[in-house]
C-alpha cells in the first residue's frame, strides 16, 4: 500500500526550506480563516461555509501543507465527491508538492482499494466485480419482471437506503430478518412503491441472491461491505487506523450514515478535517443525512471555522443566491460575501418552446466565445433532469459545437463503446452476465428472448464464460445462427485473452471483428453524420485505454465512473450536466435549462422539506457561476397539455439582480 518511510528521503534543511517558502506562498494566497484551516492540526476540524468560500481549495492545501511537513503522500486520505473532483485535486496537490497522493479518491474508489486488499477477511474475493448503474437495472428488471420502469427505479432507491442507513440489521440478518422486513415495507411506502409494499422485502431479497450469483459487489456494497470489515476485524481496522495519518472529506453535507461510520473507524486522535455546507445538501433522496454534518462539532469535539467570502461569484451572483436561499425556513443563516464586486445582471430569458430555447443557445455561446472571452470548456449548461436536454443537445451537435454530455448519453454507455466494454469484461473478469448483455446487443445477430433464457441456464450452472460458449456453441437446442455466434465469441475472447494491456486488448477485439463491428456501427447510426461521431469515439476509447494499461484497472476505472463526469480526453467542450453531478464545480458562464415549475422545483417534490432541497439544488446549480449567468423558462416543453409557469425560484431572486433581454 505504498511507501511507508517516503517522507524520510527529505533532508531536513530542504524540508524546512521548503517549509518556509510555502508558507509564505498560503499566506499570499489564502484568507486568515483559510490559512488557520489549512495549519490546524490538532484535532477534528469542521469547516462550514457556502458556495465558493474556498472549501475545496482548503483540503488541496491543507494536503500539500501535511506534504510539506513530512507525511507520506501515500497516508493521507482524502475523500472528494466525483472522480472529476478527486483528479482535479490530484492535479493541484501534484503542481505543489510533486506528489499525487494515491488515497486522493471518491469514497467509493477508496473502499474498492480497501476491499481488493483485505476483503478476504470477510470472503470477498480481491477480484470483485463491480455491477454497473445498467448491470443493476439489469438484475432489478429481472426481479420485477412485471412491474413498470418507475417501479424498477424507486427498488433501487429503496436498495440504496436501505443499504447506506440500515446497515446494521443487514449486517444481522437472521437475527433481523423481521425488522428487515419491516424497514423494507416502511421505505417502500416512503418511495410511494406500487406493488403491495410487503413485496419490497423479497424483492430485494432476490435482487441480492442473482447479484451473488453474478459475484458482483454494486455501489452501495462497496460501502457496506468497507463498514462490514472494519467492524468484525479490529486488526484490520487497527492497521488502516494507523496507516492513514490525516483524514480530508470534502462535500461532508451529503455523507450518509455508512460514510460517516467508516470515517469514524477510520480516524484516531481527531486527525481529520470535514468541509461542507449545510445550504449545499441535495443528496437527501440517496441516503444523505444533513445530521451528520450539523452534529460534526458536538459529536467529536471539533474545531469549527467558518469562511464568509466568496472568490468564485461576482457580486450579483452571490447576493442572489444568498437572497433566494433564505427562503428556506428549516435552516440556518450564514452570510457570504463576494471578493469581486462586479456587477453584471442575471439573464432570464423566456420562449415559446423547447426548440425555440434549443435555437437560441448556441447563439449565446458564440458570442460568449467570440466576445466575452470563454472558451467553450469555461461554460456549462445545467438542467435538473437529463430529458430537458435533447432537444438542445441535438441542436448543439448539428451547429458543430463540441459538447460533452454527462448523464444519459455518457460515453461509456454509447453503444458502440460499450460493446467492446462487455467484451472485456467478459474475456478478463469472467463476467458472466455481461455475455449476456453482449449477445442481447445484437451485436453478433440470433439472440433474442427466447435463445437468451435458454443461454442463461448455461450461464447458473458453468463457471467461466469460455465453458458456456463452448457448451452451448454445441448445444441442440440452439439455432444454427445462434451456435454460430456463440463460437464466434469463443473465438473472440481466445483472440483476445492473449493481450494484457488495455489498448492492445481493444485493439485486438477491434481486429478480430472488424467486419462486424463495421456493420454494427453502420446498423446503429442513423446517418453518416452519426457513424462518423462513432468511430470517432472508438478512437477516444482507443486513446483512453492507453492511459490505463492495466486491464483491471481501466475495468474498474469505467465501474467507478459514478459521477458520469467523462474525464476521457478532456476536451475543449461545452459542459452538459445535471445539477447534480455539477456539485463543487465551477464555470465562467452558466446557462440553466428549464426553470419552470414542474421541472425545477420537480413536480415529485410536494412537501416543504422537499421544496426546501429543490432550493438548495436551484442554489447549487446557480453558485457554480463565476461571471455569467443565464436561466431560461419556457411556455411549453415536452408535448405538455397546458401552459407552464416561471420556477418559483427565479421569482426569489430579487429584481435589482436580474434582466431579461
Ligand atoms: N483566498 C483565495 N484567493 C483567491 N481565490 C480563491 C481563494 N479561495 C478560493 N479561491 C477560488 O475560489 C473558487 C472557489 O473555491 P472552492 O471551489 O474551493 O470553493 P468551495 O467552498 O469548495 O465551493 P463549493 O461550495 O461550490 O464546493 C476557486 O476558483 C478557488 O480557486
Ligand atoms: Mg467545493
Amino acid at each position: 500500500m505504498g511507501k511507508d518511510n517516503m517522507h524520510l528521503s527529505f533532508s531536513t534543511s530542504c524540508l524546512n526550506r521548503n517549509m518556509e517558502e510555502f508558507i509564505r506562498f498560503l499566506k499570499e494566497n489564502t484568507t486568515k480563516d483559510q490559512y488557520n484551516a489549512i495549519t490546524y492540526t490538532r484535532g477534528p476540524l469542521l469547516v462550514a461555509a457556502g458556495a465558493g468560500s474556498g472549501k475545496t481549495r482548503v483540503i488541496t492545501f491543507k494536503i500539500a501543507y501535511l506534504i510539506k511537513r513530512g507525511v507520506s503522500p501515500d497516508r493521507i486520505l482524502a475523500v472528494t465527491f466525483t472522480n472529476k473532483a478527486a483528479n482535479e485535486m490530484k492535479e493541484r496537490v501534484k503542481h505543489l508538492t510533486g506528489f499525487a497522493p494515491y488515497w486522493i479518491r471518491t469514497f467509493h474508489s477508496a473502499c474498492v482499494r480497501i476491499l481488493r486488499k483485505y476483503g478476504n477477511a470477510i470472503d470477498i474475493k480481491p477480484d470483485f466485480k463491480i455491477a454497473t448503474e445498467t448491470d443493476q437495472k439489469n438484475i432489478i428488471k429481472e426481479v420485477m419482471k412485471e412491474q413498470k420502469a418507475k417501479e424498477r427505479k424507486k427498488l433501487s432507491l429503496l436498495i440504496t437506503n436501505l443499504k447506506n442507513n440500515y446497515s446494521s440489521y443487514l449486517m444481522n440478518k437472521d437475527r433481523n430478518g423481521r425488522s428487515l422486513q419491516r424497514i423494507c415495507k416502511q421505505l417502500a411506502f416512503q418511495l410511494k412503491l406500487k406493488p403491495p409494499v410487503d413485496k419490497a422485502y423479497y424483492y430485494y431479497r432476490d435482487y441480492e441472491k442473482i447479484k451473488q450469483k453474478y459475484e458482483y459487489l454494486d455501489f452501495d456494497d462497496l460501502l457496506l461491505k468497507t463498514m462490514e470489515l472494519l467492524q468484525s476485524s479490529p486488526e484490520i481496522r487497527k492497521k488502516l487506523q494507523n496507516y492513514f495519518e490525516y483524514i480530508l472529506v470534502d462535500e461532508y453535507q451529503d455523507t450518509n450514515n455508512l460514510q460517516e461510520r467508516i470515517i469514524g473507524f477510520l480516524m484516531q486522535n481527531g486527525n481529520i478535517t470535514v468541509v461542507g455546507d449545510d445550504y449545499q445538501s441535495i443528496y437527501r433522496f440517496r441516503g444523505a443525512v444533513i445530521q451528520n454534518f450539523l452534529d460534526f462539532e458536538k459529536k467529536y469535539n471539533a474545531k469549527k471555522i467558518v469562511l464568509g467570502c466568496n472568490f468564485r461569484s461576482i457580486k450579483t451572483i452571490v447576493e442572489a443566491s444568498s437572497e433566494l436561499i433564505k427562503n428556506n425556513l428549516a435552516q440556518v443563516h450564514k452570510e457570504l460575501y463576494a471578493s469581486d464586486k462586479t456587477d453584471i445582471p442575471i439573464y432570464i430569458k423566456s420562449f415559446a418552446d423547447e426548440y425555440d430555447e434549443a435555437k437560441y443557445i448556441p447563439d449565446i455561446i458564440l458570442k460568449l466565445v467570440k466576445q466575452k472571452g470563454c472558451s467553450y470548456k469555461d461554460i456549462a449548461v445545467l438542467y435538473r433532469s437529463a430529458y430537458i436536454s435533447y432537444i438542445l443537445q441535438h441542436e448543439l451537435i448539428r451547429q458543430g459545437i463540441p459538447v460533452m454530455v454527462v448523464g444519459d448519453t455518457f460515453f461509456f454507455k454509447k453503444r458502440e463503446i460499450k460493446i467492446i466494454i462487455l467484451f472485456l469484461r467478459m474475456v478478463f473478469q469472467n463476467d458472466k452476465l455481461a455475455l449476456l448483455q453482449f449477445l442481447e446487443e445484437n451485436f453478433l445477430k440470433g439472440f433474442g428472448e427466447k435463445g437468451l433464457e435458454k443461454l442463461k441456464k448455461y450461464a447458473e450452472t458453468l463457471d467461466t464464460v469460455l465453458d458456456i460458449v463452448n457448451q452451448a456453441g454445441y448445444g441442440r437446442e440452439f439455432t444454427r445462427q445462434q451456435r454460430m455466434t456463440l463460437l464466434a465469441v469463443k473465438d473472440g475472447v481466445e483472440m483476445v485473452k492473449g493481450y494484457n494491456k488495455s489498448a492492445d486488448a481493444v485493439q485486438a477485439f477491434l481486429d478480430t471483428f472488424q467486419n462486424v463491428f463495421r456493420d454494427y456501427l453502420t446498423a446503429i447510426s442513423e446517418d453518416k453524420e452519426q457513424l462518423e461521431e462513432r468511430k470517432r469515439s472508438v478512437d477516444e476509447f482507443l486513446s483512453f485505454s492507453k492511459s490505463h494499461q492495466d486491464i483491471n484497472e481501466l475495468l474498474e476505472e469505467i465501474a467507478l465512473l459514478t459521477d458520469k463526469v467523462a474525464n476521457v480526453n478532456e476536451k475543449n467542450a461545452v459542459n452538459l450536466t445535471t445539477v447534480h453531478q455539477a456539485k463543487g464545480l465551477e464555470w465562467k458562464a452558466v446557462i440553466i435549462l428549464g426553470a419552470e415549475e414542474g421541472i425545477f422545483p420537480t413536480r415529485h417534490a410536494v412537501t416543504s422539506a422537499e421544496i426546501e432541497e429543490e432550493r438548495r439544488l436551484f442554489y447549487v446549480a446557480i453558485t457554480r457561476a463565476k461571471r455569467y449567468l443565464l436561466i431560461t423558462y419556457t411556455f411549453y416543453r415536452n408535448n405538455c397539455e397546458s401552459r407552464l409557469r416561471i420556477s418559483r425560484f427565479v421569482k426569489e431572486i430579487p429584481g435589482k439582480y436580474v434582466t431579461s433581454m
